[in-house]
């Protein structure tokens, strides 16, 4: 979290101390770096220079306008999975020449639509969804480009919620009947199958499974060439993991490492969709105590953050680094090993006021004795954290800052009891 320091024991994004932040916008807040964004996109963008690749920055991970509109102002893409992340890639200024198409359920107007924008591949999961995508494509007299998604059968291990690369999963088509549904659309006439694509869970900790795909992949170009289809892409999806907890994750150059041969092999043009590796640890949420209370023998502090704000807690057990904004002398601003009993703590599960026991962002964490007014932030909230936020509890959705240098602005406005009710005021009777 390199632009996420703590100063005099205050912490600060870039140059603009946090508590500044909760005063002028107030809590939950979710507070980005551009300075972060830029680094990992570039991190990215260096990593795979030798292939030229087209880095499709995955929407569902942050899809903010702003943040988008970053990325497409220093030269990424867009990965999207709805008709909603295509809207908001073309509106953040995205182009479709960078734009694949993702996602298990597409519908024919989604699939009408992504053609009529000029999305340069489709990722396709399935026969059935081949066959409507080409229907769609013929009726409109085009081909729609695309790849074909293989389920690899690897065993990344991430959750058994974001492993998309095990059998039986829901995602791709089979490794073992791919080469068959390839041979199966030779020369259909609303179809071009141009690529292979593989996305193999997230996050991911290791090159390894990334080593396993890109070799698997490279059969895959080879057996599609031979039978006929012209494959130009090579697509590796993301998954690129970050460090939640210290220092877990590896940097963009050692999935390069792994990945670039394959493509080199291929001659193909690498594509990658990473969106948590840009977006995770260039984003906090900030949240302020309401109360602290012991029952049944465990202390709480309750936050005005809930599970709304940041779902993976409870949905995938996830672990975020949770520590105060501006840390008592007697503690240190940045715990080495945050899961430890650190001196002058005492353990504490931080929860939401949302009527759940699931509503909770950290369980039995060390944390200094803190009161109600207190600034908590919540680390390496960037990507699937406001993207999945919800109204749950008609509890009102945060608002988000984008930070740059000294300077801050709004990048998405508080939600207001207006907003709340808004598809609904016109059906009152
Ligand atoms: C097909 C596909 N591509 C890319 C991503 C982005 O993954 P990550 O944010 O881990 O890079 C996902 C995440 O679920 C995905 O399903």
């Amino acid at each position: 979290m390199d632009h996420f320091a703590y100063r005099d024991r205050t912490l600060l994004c870039e140059d603009v101390p946090v508590p500044e932040l909760a005063e002028k916008y107030g809590t939950p807040l979710y507070v980005y770096s551009e300075a972060a964004l830029l680094a990992r996109l570039t991190e990215v963008q260096t990593a795979f220079k030798a292939a030229d690749p087209i880095i499709a920055y995955s929407v569902k991970s942050n899809g903010n306008l702003s943040i988008c509109r970053l990325m497409a102002q220093h030269g990424s893409g867009f990965d999207v999975t709805s008709g909603g992340e295509l809207h908001r890639a073309l509106t953040a200024g995205g182009s479709g020449k960078k734009i694949v198409y993702a996602g298990v359920g597409k519908s024919d107007a989604e699939m009408r639509d992504g053609l009529a924008k000029g999305v340069f591949l489709f990722n396709v999961e399935s026969e059935a969804e081949l066959h409507a995508l080409g229907a769609v494509a013929q009726s409109l007299g085009v081909k729609a480009p695309v790849a074909l998604r293989v389920n690899p059968d690897l065993p990344p291990k991430t959750h058994a919620k974001t492993d998309t690369s095990v059998k039986g999963v829901k995602f791709g088509l089979d490794i073992e009947t791919v080469v068959d549904v390839a041979r199966s659309v030779v020369g259909h006439p609303g179809l071009a199958i141009v690529g292979v694509h593989m996305h193999l869970g997230s996050p991911i900790l290791s090159a390894e499974p990334y080593r396993q795909g890109a070799a698997k992949a490279v059969q895959l170009v080879k057996a599609f060439r031979e039978m006929g289809h012209d494959i130009r892409f090579l697509n590796m999806g993301g998954g690129f993991g970050i460090s939640y907890r210290k220092q877990e994750a590896l940097p963009a150059a050692a999935f390069a490492e792994v990945i670039l041969p394959a493509v080199k092999e291929t001659g193909c043009q690498l594509v990658l969709e990473p969106g948590r590796f840009i977006v995770g640890n260039s984003g906090i949420l900030v949240s302020r105590v309401v109360f602290t209370k012991e029952t049944g023998g465990k202390r709480y502090v309750i936050q005005d953050a809930a599970m709304n704000d940041l779902i993976r807690p409870t949905l995938y057990d996830s672990f975020h680094r949770v520590w105060p904004v501006t840390p008592a002398a007697d503690v240190p601003t940045w715990p080495e090993d945050c899961e430890a009993a650190i001196p002058n703590t005492q353990p504490v599960d931080v929860v939401g006021p949302v009527c759940e026991s699931g509503d909770f962002l950290a369980k039995g964490r060390h944390l200094p004795a803190l009161s109600r007014g207190d600034l908590l932030a919540t680390f390496s909230a960037g990507a699937y954290g406001m993207a999945m936020a919800s109204n749950y509890n008609s509890r009102l959705r945060a608002a988000e800052v984008l930070v740059t240098g000294r300077t801050h602005r709004l990048i998405r406005r508080r939600e207001t009891f207006a907003d709340l009710t808004a598809c609904e005021d016109d059906c009152l009777r």
